[in-house]
């Protein structure tokens, strides 16, 4: 009765890692529990996840070859695209969010197109709208750009508007840091950069002011909702973001902080099961509206047998 803050499965967004080929699943050694899968088993799992309340997933190809501009990106038939089809047939209500960046598919693992040490913000553009057109056409309802080149949101707008997919929602990657915490993920995705790191396009963790600041320029820009990630280690930056902007707030519980947990989980160091309902919960206090985590499906389990 006098509970302030109610998780539900409706507030989660669960992450699918698609690979090409019929029906093969491949563990993800780095993320327990989670694996990449093909797309008529993605459509499967959507059947199931969406029984248990879950409205949407987000997508993240990896696909069989990759080269140096990431063309496989904008394929009509690229990975991505052919999940978001087989989702749509066979489970039509899903929300379907599709990741918007290069470096699952660029041979350098770098989020755009590269010359000599420097990644190319104003050359990426061009590609990423591309990329955002295809997964639209293909019918996914929001696309999600997690690149950081400057300017990117209103460049999508602008290209999937003259499309005419005006119905394509953005959601930002507004405040995404430069993340110790996105280790695992690289292993999913076998995104991690051949030289360097992010840092030129992600963002500072000592950063909170540069957060608002990006927050503003891509709901200037045309973002219909604005995302911070990761989530633990900034629930700071969410409570300030709910407090000043009024576009919904999505937090990302990424690949690290899903692991770290399995990890403690399996060798007896934590409850699980606790764990996992006080962090997902204290993000939604701290003012996400919506939570994307690979624990979605456990949790929404849990929460609808109301234990
Ligand atoms: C692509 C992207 C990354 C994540 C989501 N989109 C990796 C990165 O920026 O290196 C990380 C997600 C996670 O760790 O769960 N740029």
């Amino acid at each position: 009765m006098v509970r302030e803050t109610v998780l539900s499965p409706a507030n989660l967004v669960m992450p699918l890692f698609i690979h090409p080929g019929k029906n093969r699943t491949e563990p993800i050694k780095s993320m327990p529990g989670i694996s990449r899968i093909t797309a008529d088993l993605a459509a499967r799992e959507c059947s199931e996840i969406h029984r248990l309340g879950i409205p949407a997933v987000l997508l993240f190809g990896i696909p069989a070859s990759k080269d140096a501009k990431g063309t496989g990106a904008w394929k009509n038939d690229g990975v991505v695209q052919n999940a978001v089809r087989a989702i749509k047939k066979e489970v039509p209500g899903m929300v379907v969010i599709t990741d918007v960046c290069l470096c699952e598919y660029t041979s350098h693992g770098h989020c755009g197109v590269v010359s000599g040490d420097k990644v190319l913000n104003d050359a990426t553009l061009e590609l990423l709208a591309r990329m955002a057109e295809s997964h639209a056409q293909a019918g996914a309802d929001i696309v999600a750009p997690s690149d950081m080149m400057d300017g990117r949101v209103g460049f999508l707008r602008k290209k999937l508007d003259s499309a005419r997919l005006i119905d394509t929602s953005i959601l930002a990657y507004s405040a995404k840091y430069a993340s110790a915490f996105y280790g695992p993920f690289r292993d999913a995705a076998d995104s991690a950069p051949s030289f360097g790191d992010r840092a030129s396009y992600q963002m500072d963790p000592a950063n909170a002011r540069e957060a608002m600041r990006e927050v503003r320029l891509d709901i200037e820009e045309g973002a219909d909702m604005v995302m911070v990630k990761p989530a633990l280690a900034y629930l700071d930056i969410i409570r300030r973001i709910r407090d000043s902007f009024d576009v919904p707030l999505a937090a990302y519980n990424v690949s690290g902080e899903y692991s770290m947990v399995k990890a403690a989980g399996s060798g007896k160091l934590l409850d699980e099961k606790r764990t996992i309902m006080e962090i997902l919960t204290s993000i939604k206090r701290a003012g996400a509206d919506i939570i994307i985590t690979y624990h979605a499906r456990e949790a929404a389990a849990w929460l609808t047998r109301k234990e």
